[in-house]
C-alpha cells in the first residue's frame, strides 16, 4: 500500500470517466481516504460511493475561494489531516485566438489556474501543520506543444501557468516538505474529448505516438499516486509528462520513413566521398525538417548503414556524425561539449546530444 494513512482530495474527480475518479479510485485502492470534490451537478456524493472505502463527496466549485477553504474545513473534520491534494478540475473549449472572448478567457482560466490557486491555498495551512504534503497539479501537453489538438489559446496559457504557478509553490514550500509537482498529460480519452475528435483522427494523432495509442485515465491516475507517494519524496516542482512519447521530436520509426538505405543516400549526396555526417537537413514524410548534426534522433539505427559500426574514434554516418571543428593540439574544448578521453590514444570523443551518454569506446 503505497498511500497507507493518506488523505487526498481530488477535483474534479467525479466524472466516472474522468482522470480525476481514475486517480481517487486507484488512491483509495492504494490505502489513502479519498474525498472528491466536484460541482454539484457533477454529483461527488454518487462518484465517491462507488469508490466506497470510505471515501467522501463535497460539493465544492474551484473558482470559489469560500467554497474551496468550506471543502478543505469539511474533510479535516471527517478525516483530521490533509496529505495530497490533486488539483484536477479543468475545462476546455476549442476555439481560436481572434474567437475568445473576455468571458471565454476567464470561464478556462478560472477552473484550471484560479481553482489550482484557490485549492492549494485552502489546503496548505493543514500541510504547514503537518510540516508535510504533496500537491499534484494537473496541466496539459498543450501548455508544451501550444495546444493544437483540442484546447484554444486561452487553454493552454492556463495549463502554462499551472505550471510556473506549482514551481512558484514548490520553491517557497519546499522547506516545509510540501511538494508541489505537475502532471501533463497527452491526449487522454475522457469526457473531455468525447464527441470533439472523430474516430479517424483519434487514429491518425495515435500514429504520431510512439506508444501508437491515446493515452487511459489509469495512466493518469499512476503518475498521481507516484507523485503522493514515498516513492518520489525528493521531487518538487518536476513536470512529468504522461503522454506517450508525444513530445519526442522525431516522429517514431513507422511515421518517419527515413529507412537506413535512405539515410545512407543522404550521407552519400550531401557528403561526397560517403564521409560521415549529415550536411544538409532532410525533411521528413509528415513536413519536419530534421537535420542531424543538429536534432538527437531517438532511434539512431534508421540512420545507420547496414552492416558496418561506427568506427572507434569517428561518429558512424548517422547523427552522431558532425565530428565538428578540428582543434589543434592544446586548444581549449568549444563551451558546453562534453568530453571523454580515450584511454591512450588522446582522440575526445563528444557527448552524444540529447542521449545522456557520452560517445566513446564501450565502458
Ligand atoms: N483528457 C485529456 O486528454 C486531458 C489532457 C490534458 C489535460 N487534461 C486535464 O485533466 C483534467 C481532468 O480532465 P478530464 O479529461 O478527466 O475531464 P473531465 O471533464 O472528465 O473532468 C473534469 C472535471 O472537472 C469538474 N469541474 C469543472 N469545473 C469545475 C469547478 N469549477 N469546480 C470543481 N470541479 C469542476 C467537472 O465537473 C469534471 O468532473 C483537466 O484539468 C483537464 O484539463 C485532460
Amino acid at each position: 500500500m503505497l498511500l497507507k494513512d493518506n488523505v487526498a482530495i481530488i477535483t474534479g474527480g467525479a466524472g466516472v470517466n474522468g482522470l480525476g475518479f481514475a486517480t481517487a479510485r486507484l488512491m483509495a485502492a492504494q490505502g489513502a481516504r479519498v474525498a472528491i470534490l466536484d460541482l454539484e451537478r457533477a454529483d461527488p456524493a454518487a462518484a465517491a460511493a462507488q469508490i466506497g472505502n470510505g471515501a467522501i463527496g463535497i460539493v465544492a466549485d474551484v473558482t470559489d475561494k469560500a467554497s474551496c477553504d468550506a471543502a478543505a474545513a469539511a474533510v479535516l473534520q471527517a478525516f483530521g489531516r490533509i496529505d495530497t491534494l490533486v488539483n484536477n478540475a479543468g475545462i476546455t473549449q476549442p476555439v481560436k485566438t481572434l474567437e475568445i472572448t473576455g468571458a471565454d478567457y476567464d470561464r478556462i482560466l478560472d477552473v484550471s489556474l484560479r481553482g489550482t490557486l484557490y485549492m492549494s491555498q485552502a489546503v496548505l495551512p493543514a500541510m504547514r501543520a503537518q510540516q508535510s504534503g504533496s500537491i499534484v497539479c494537473i496541466s496539459s501537453v498543450s501548455a508544451q506543444r501550444g495546444g493544437g489538438i483540442l484546447g484554444g489559446p486561452h487553454y493552454s496559457a492556463a495549463k502554462a501557468g499551472v505550471l510556473g504557478l506549482a514551481r512558484a509553490m514548490a520553491r517557497e514550500f519546499g522547506p516545509e516538505s510540501i511538494r508541489v509537482n505537475c502532471i501533463t498529460p497527452g491526449l487522454i480519452g475522457t469526457d473531455i474529448i468525447k464527441g470533439k475528435l472523430t474516430e479517424e483522427k483519434k487514429a491518425e494523432i495515435a500514429e504520431t505516438i510512439p506508444l501508437a495509442r491515446l493515452g487511459r485515465a489509469d495512466d493518469i491516475a499512476g503518475a498521481c499516486v507516484f507523485l503522493a507517494s514515498p516513492l518520489s519524496t525528493y521531487c518538487t516542482g518536476i513536470t512529468l509528462d504522461v503522454n506517450g512519447g508525444m513530445l519526442i521530436h522525431c516522429p517514431p520509426r513507422a511515421a518517419c520513413g527515413v529507412t537506413p538505405q535512405g539515410a545512407a543516400l543522404a550521407v552519400r549526396q550531401s557528403r561526397p566521398g560517403g564521409a560521415s555526417g549529415f550536411r544538409e537537413p532532410f525533411t521528413h514524410t509528415n513536413g519536419d525538417k530534421h537535420h542531424a548534426t543538429q536534432d538527437f534522433h531517438p532511434h539512431p539505427a534508421v540512420h545507420r548503414r547496414p552492416g558496418r559500426r561506427p568506427a572507434a574514434g569517428r561518429a558512424g554516418p548517422g547523427h552522431q556524425a558532425d565530428p565538428g571543428p578540428r582543434r589543434r593540439a592544446g586548444q581549449p574544448a568549444p563551451r558546453g561539449r562534453r568530453q571523454v578521453r580515450r584511454g591512450g590514444q588522446g582522440q575526445v570523443g563528444r557527448s552524444h546530444r540529447g542521449s545522456g551518454r557520452a560517445v566513446g569506446p564501450a565502458g
